[in-house]
């Protein structure tokens, strides 16, 4: 490889929609049935190599704690984010809502230029889908009016599906020297 880069990315989202299950897929290849509900947040790296560019980015990983007590902690970890992943569970409804609420705050509080994507987790339970992709798409339409850009997929942790996908658009997003 002849160009290297360093980036912080954050995760964002509700208690249980599986951040930290996504960052383990990524991390370690690894999937955790019982994983336990992140206390503060947790740090961890991984680098991939984009073959297209000959980059290899370096991913320094925030994955916050989504209950409730912890959301004030947020903003220290999405204040210096190079990118941000905000996550909502495809059978939750809810956690859909609470992504969308994470996106504005990034927009008002974030760095100026911050990758953001929108990542529906647990497609594996496609059969107790809440959130429709036609939803989403609608979502994007609106919440691109004001000229942001927002990486929007859908992934399984459980079974590996789209997840090195997301790292790799939100690699090939950010700007490299
Ligand atoms: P907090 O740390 O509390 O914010 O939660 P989190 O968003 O980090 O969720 P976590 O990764 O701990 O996952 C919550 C539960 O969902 C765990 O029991 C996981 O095994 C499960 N889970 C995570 N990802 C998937 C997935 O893709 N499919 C299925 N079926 N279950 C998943
Ligand atoms: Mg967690």
């Amino acid at each position: 490889t002849n160009r290297f880069a360093q980036f912080k990315l954050v995760l964002l989202g509700e208690s249980a929609v599986g951040k930290s299950s996504i960052v383990h897929r990524f991390v370690k290849n690894t999937f955790d049935d019982m994983r336990e509900s992140t206390i503060g947040a947790a740090f961890l790296t991984q680098t991939i190599t984009l073959p297209e560019s000959k980059t290899t980015i370096k991913f320094e990983i925030w994955d916050t704690a989504g209950q409730e007590r912890y959301k004030s902690l947020a903003p220290m970890y999405y204040r210096n984010a190079n990118a941000a992943l905000c996550v909502y569970d495809i059978t939750s409804r809810s956690s859909f809502s609470k992504a969308q609420d994470w996106i504005k705050e990034l927009k008002k509080q974030a760095p100026e230029g911050i990758v953001i994507a929108l990542v529906g987790n647990k497609s594996d339970l496609a059969d107790s889908r809440e959130v429709e992709e036609s939803e989403v798409e609608e979502y994007i339409q609106q919440a691109s009016e004001d000229g942001s850009s927002i990486i929007t997929s859908e992934c399984s942790a459980k079974s590996g599906d789209g997840v090195l996908e997301i790292f790799t658009s939100i690699a090939k997003s950010l700007p490299v020297e």
